[in-house]
């Protein structure tokens, strides 16, 4: 939700946050703007509505321009309606500033307050545009601001809720007597709702202020000077240690590498910095013509490194030393409750049968954004598990805060070091799928669905519910899984057949049974998602109560009508139930995407759209039959032309409720 990055330093810093606005682009991509500090004491801004390709172009375009042009204060891009109105400082970015400028403040928005265009992009600006902020969040007492603001006179340009921060910043700034940094920490007082912000000044050169409150913020030292960011992709490149900053702290960044911290009474602290285990590699597509077809190749090591060091063969017992429970502890929870939002909301649907077959104990897995309003039961018995990717999930976050509340132990699954889940919970567990970058998670789910399947045999060996023999048998099946997901990923033919066969279907059903129906879940979100054709997953026997009446009966004179249904058919207790449920839609026109374990006669009598998959116990089925169903989303989106890694819409971190 939004990309921030900020530079100040000794070299040019137009090139480090184009460089982190691409980097951070996976979390919104509607518009972009760049704030940069001139030599004369004033602001330059370029704002362009679209990609940060757009922003990259406009500023090519500033470059090419004649110097006659591009010289004093004339601006370059006349287009840049909200420098034009501002004041004296402000002017459209000139060719030498792109050159010289070495302090400035970039943003990537996903857009909440005002429709993606210029105006509304960030950044935002004071009446005099002295001021440049760039935000990340929502404030939610904007509006009360923002009507305080004009009946003092303040002019506003766009419908953002940031605009009222450069506002404020502006009065207190003259009420500080030019305190930038005092200026800052007097408007944060003022705000409620979440923020992540990054201020310049036209007045105060090589310098940068920066702050957070439930949103991301990281700071770092360069080489050759100082950079923050929402995220660390945008900082890899220059340094591997990095800060974090507690809620409303404020980091000041100085052009020589100087980094000060304070705390919101304005006493000066010193966080410990942290080292970033993610290489330059894993922000790079590495030759893949896409993140999410490099992301659905790394799931072999992602799952390798996942299980890793987690099982003892002496023993025969699965080990988890990073959970913060006793064994007395884990055997008195009482009720297990799993919260996450979208593909992490389906890992914990597996999550949920494996823990209640294994462990024996009640198992609920809830849509985050719903939890805290319904009034759930959580007591000090509970053990709420919250899974979230990013670890910036805001609905996770709140529902993890009302957990921690009510006396639950809180254990936490994400893949990011110092994401705001990991500060919130008692229990961390990462999963070891390094940076994803495209928006529809992929390697994040499998590593996610593994880690719970290790912890659900965990549970259940503390509870004294699973023989060590049993234990151990799944743990080896788990250790054949990279091997096998590279199978899969080897011979992708008739995944990419069967999805060209659904090239111009407008709508899919996914049918499934028990976690066969988990796993269409998942493969109808990704396919909606990223290509934009309307999907839905069902429970196979619940179709005849409803859903079969969207096939289309023309399917069954006419093959190009019929409606693709994606059936899931691994070996499992309902198997028969299964293939009669398949009969019934092919008896409606249905055209069969039927993805089932290597070697099956019956399924290939029923349907010739087969995709084998490797035969594996069906508590593991998920971890491989969810890779077909992603590489099927990903060829029916290239089908009709769409950015599988930035889908319409989307973000990859939703920091907002
Ligand atoms: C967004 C993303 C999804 C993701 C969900 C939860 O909606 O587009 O791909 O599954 O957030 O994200 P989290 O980081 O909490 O796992």
């Amino acid at each position: 939700m939004c990309g921030i990055v900020a530079f100040t330093g000794t070299s040019s810093t137009v090139p480090v946050l184009l460089n982190g606005l691409r980097r951070l682009e996976y979390r919104g991509y509607d518009s972009a703007g760049l704030a940069l500090q001139t030599r004369d004491g004033s602001l330059e801004i370029l704002k362009r509505a679209g990609k940060v390709a757009e922003l990259e172009q406009a500023l090519e375009e500033a470059e090419d321009a004649r110097p006659a042009e591009n010289s004093g204060a004339q601006p370059a891009d006349q287009s840049t309606s909200q420098p034009a109105r501002c004041g004296r400082h402000t002017q459209g970015v000139t060719r030498n500033t792109i050159a010289e400028a070495t302090t400035g403040i970039g943003h990537t928005r996903w857009a909440t307050h005002g429709v993606p265009s210029e105006d509304n992009a960030h950044p935002q600006l004071d009446c005099s545009g002295s001021i440049a902020v760039v935000h990340n969040g929502i404030i939610e007492n904007y509006a009360a601001l923002r009507a305080e603001l004009l009946e003092r006179g303040h002019r506003f340009i766009s419908q953002t809720d940031t605009e009222v921060v450069a506002h404020l910043i502006e009065e207190e700034y003259a009420a500080a007597h030019g305190d930038l940094v005092l200026a800052v920490r007097t408007t944060v007082a003022r705000l409620s709702g979440s923020f992540a912000l990054a201020v310049c000044h036209a007045d105060e050169p090589g310098m940068l202020v920066v702050t957070r409150c439930d949103s991301p913020l990281v700071v770092g030292r360069t080489k050759n000077g100082a950079i923050a960011a929402s995220d660390t992709p945008a900082l890899i490149e220059y340094t591997r240690e990095v800060y974090y900053l507690d809620d409303r702290d404020l980091a000041v960044l100085r052009e020589n590498g100087s980094l000060q911290f304070f705390d919101p009474a304005g006493s000066a602290i010193f966080p410990t910095p942290v080292t970033i285990e993610w290489t330059l590699e894993d922000a790079e597509r590495g030759g893949y013509p896409d993140f999410m077809l490099k992301e659905i190749h790394e799931q072999p090591r992602v799952i390798r490194d996942t299980i890793a060091g987690r099982y003892n063969a002496d023993t025969r017992r699965i080990s988890f030393d990073d959970v913060a429970l006793s064994p007395r502890e884990l055997k008195q929870i009482e009720r297990v409750i799993i919260v996450a939002c979208g593909t992490s909301y389906h890992a914990g649907l597996i999550g949920r049968d494996l823990m209640e077959t294994w462990a024996r104990v009640p198992v609920e897995t809830a849509v985050a954004s719903e939890f805290r309003y319904r009034n759930p039961l959580v007591t000090p018995a509970t053990l709420v598990i919250a899974i979230s990717q990013s670890g910036e999930t805001a609905d996770t976050l709140e529902a993890v805060k009302l957990a921690r509340l009510a006396g639950a132990h809180v254990l936490a699954i994400t893949n990011v070091v110092g994401s705001r889940i990991t500060m919130e919970a008692n229990t961390v567990l990462y999963i070891k799928a390094h940076l994803e970058i495209a928006v529809a998670a992929t390697k994040s789910f499998l590593a996610q669905v593994a880690l719970l399947t290790l912890f659900a045999l965990y549970l259940s060996q503390e509870r004294g519910q699973l023989e060590s023999n049993v234990v151990s048998e799944i743990y080896a099946a788990m250790e054949q899984l990279p091997r096998q997901i590279d199978g899969i990923l080897e011979d992708t033919g008739s995944i990419i057949s069967c999805a060209s066969e659904c090239g111009d279907a407008q709508t899919a059903l996914f049918i499934g049974r028990g976690v066969g129906a988990t796993i269409c879940y998942e493969g109808a979100l990704k396919l909606k998602e990223i290509s934009y054709v309307h999907a839905e997953a069902f429970s196979a026997g619940e179709i005849k109560h409803g859903p079969i009446a969207l096939i289309d009966p023309e399917g069954l004179t006419d093959p190009r009508a019929q409606t693709p249904v994606v059936a899931m058919v691994c070996k499992s207790v309902t198997y028969d139930k299964m293939l009669s449920n398949i009969e019934e839609v092919l008896a409606r026109g249905a055209k069969v995407i039927a993805v089932a374990t290597a070697g099956d006669t019956r399924i290939a009598e029923l349907t010739p759209h087969v995709i084998s998959i490797p035969e594996v116990p069906e508590c593991l089925s998920p971890l491989v039959a969810s890779v077909p169903l992603q590489l099927f989303a990903r060829h029916i989106a290239l089908l009709h032309g769409a950015n599988v890694d930035q889908p319409r819409n989307l973000a990859k971190s939703v920091t907002v409720e």
